[in-house]
């Protein structure tokens, strides 16, 4: 099997297939990208080119060849890898690669982007040679930016098909690559909505703080980015997370503490069925307004009042900016943070070894695919993993997962040595991988 990848086909011209077929042309591949029509495939290589901020150079792009489906299938044949990326849909993710595995070379490789739909779905009963040379390779949104891959094989996956993946995405392609579980949502996603699931929940029974103050806390205090919970929402969109929750609920284990949030509260179900999405239909928790005089302001959609009104600046009390401090507050503020953050990281911990072998992973995937300042562990660390770990007692919660790992075997946090060594679910201590 020839170790090297130049020859790839990317299947699907939409948001991520046209993002990983750029980012192939910008490290020297020849590239066929198809779509369902081939105006499709070469659209998106032309976004890709032009416009004020372009992802490739029109030398680049001269190496990506559209085609359609219907007639362009067999360009794929003498690919090294075949990356899928077509619609959310399990039927026709199927259809297509049983089209695939009757054109595709011997030696190689094919992937799927699925955010979330389990690979043993997506090959049962699929022909051996298939299994054998599939993975998934789940980028994340904008691909030329975000470093994150999920890499997860299969059950039946050959280890040498992982590795050659890995040193490709890893190497040509620069990408951090973490290898995850054929698991719902794999490690990034798996806890990220839960965080936003579990956070519109939390919200709306929260005691009386404002939206602003949610996302002002839900951000630089805890380490995540400045979206905060309903910013970030607005940015991913309501129809999204309803569509998210719904494969969750197919997929995730039958005791998973996750499913107490797959509902959206009841405003938020309104708005999804007013069409009130996000940014993408001008305004969900947040918009942009803009006056006759040109100048232009935030409102806020008050969920109690259900009305939109002018947003309010936050100022945090110092309290409040510091997650060692805030995470211990007793008010408003302090207890919601405590409430969704224990639950999402007490989450992260009962997660390993299902979704992760180990906590590097884990952290990683959130600090690559989310833009996390520090993954769970990291932030459990920082909080202090006794002082977490008793609150959590104290409110009633059995410590399972990594956390019972650490206290179990008398230790005080996940790293040690600066970070260069992380506990085990065995309960030593290793070298953080490279
Ligand atoms: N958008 C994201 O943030 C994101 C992130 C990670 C993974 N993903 C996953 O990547 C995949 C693609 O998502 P996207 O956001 O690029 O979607 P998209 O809607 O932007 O693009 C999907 C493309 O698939 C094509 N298509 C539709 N039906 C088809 C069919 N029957 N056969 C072949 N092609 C068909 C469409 O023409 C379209 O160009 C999905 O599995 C999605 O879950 C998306």
């Amino acid at each position: 099997m020839s170790a090297s990848i130049n020859k790839v086909s990317v299947i699907g011209a939409g948001t991520m297939g046209a993002g990983i077929a750029a980012l192939c042309a910008a490290a020297g591949c020849q590239v066929v990208l198809l779509d369902m029509k081939s105006d499709i495939a070469a659209a998106s290589i032309e976004r890709l080119a032009g416009g004020k901020r372009p992802v490739i150079t029109e030398d680049q792009a001269k190496l990506i060849t559209a085609g359609s489906l219907s007639d362009d299938l067999n360009a794929i044949s003498d690919s090294d890898w075949i990356c899928e990326a077509v619609v959310e849909d399990l039927q026709i993710k199927r259809d297509l690669f049983a089209n695939i595995e009757t054109i595709r070379r011997d030696g190689s490789i094919v992937t799927t982007n699925t955010s979330g739909i389990p690979l043993k779905d997506i090959v049962a009963d699929m022909p051996a040679r298939l299994r054998q040379d599939i993975a998934v390779t789940h980028f994340f949104n904008p691909v030329h930016i975000m470093k994150l891959v999920e890499l997860i094989p299969g059950a039946d996956t050959d280890p040498q098909v992982t590795s050659r993946l890995a040193d490709f995405l890893s190497g040509p392609l620069g990408k951090g690559v973490v290898y995850a579980k054929d698991t719902v949502n794999f490690i990034g996603n798996r806890i990220g909505c839960f965080w936003m699931l579990a956070g519109l929940s939390k919200a709306a029974n929260a005691d009386d703080t404002s939206m602003e103050a949610i996302d002002a806390l839900m951000s630089k205090p805890v380490g995540l980015p400045p979206t905060g919970l309903y910013g970030l929402i607005d940015l991913i969109g309501l129809d999204v997370m309803d569509f998210v929750a719904k494969n969750l609920d197919k997929n995730l284990p039958a005791n998973d503490v996750g499913r107490n949030y797959l509902a959206l509260p009841a405003t938020e179900s309104e708005m999804l069925g007013n069409g009130q999405l996000g940014r993408k239909t001008g305004g969900g928790f947040y918009k942009l307004v803009k006056a006759d005089d040109g100048s232009k302001s935030m409102e806020v959609y008050d969920l109690t009042d259900k009305h939109w009104r002018p947003m309010q600046n936050i100022e945090l009390q110092a309290v409040h900016q510091d997650i060692k401090t805030l995470m211990f507050s007793d008010d408003a503020e302090g207890r919601f943070s405590w409430d969704l953050m224990s639950a999402t990281l007490n989450y992260a911990s009962e997660l390993v070894p299902e979704i992760s072998d180990d906590i590097v992973n884990v952290d990683r995937a959130m600090k690559w695919g989310f833009n996390w300042a520090m993954g769970p562990f990291e932030l459990i660390d920082a909080i202090g993993a006794q002082a977490f770990s008793d609150k959590l007692k104290a409110d009633g919660v059995a410590i399972n997962g990594m956390l019972k790992v650490l206290l179990d075997n008398g230790h005080g946090s996940f790293y040690i040595n600066d970070g260069k060594e992380f506990l085990t679910v065995d309960g030593h201590y290793e070298q953080v991988p490279a």
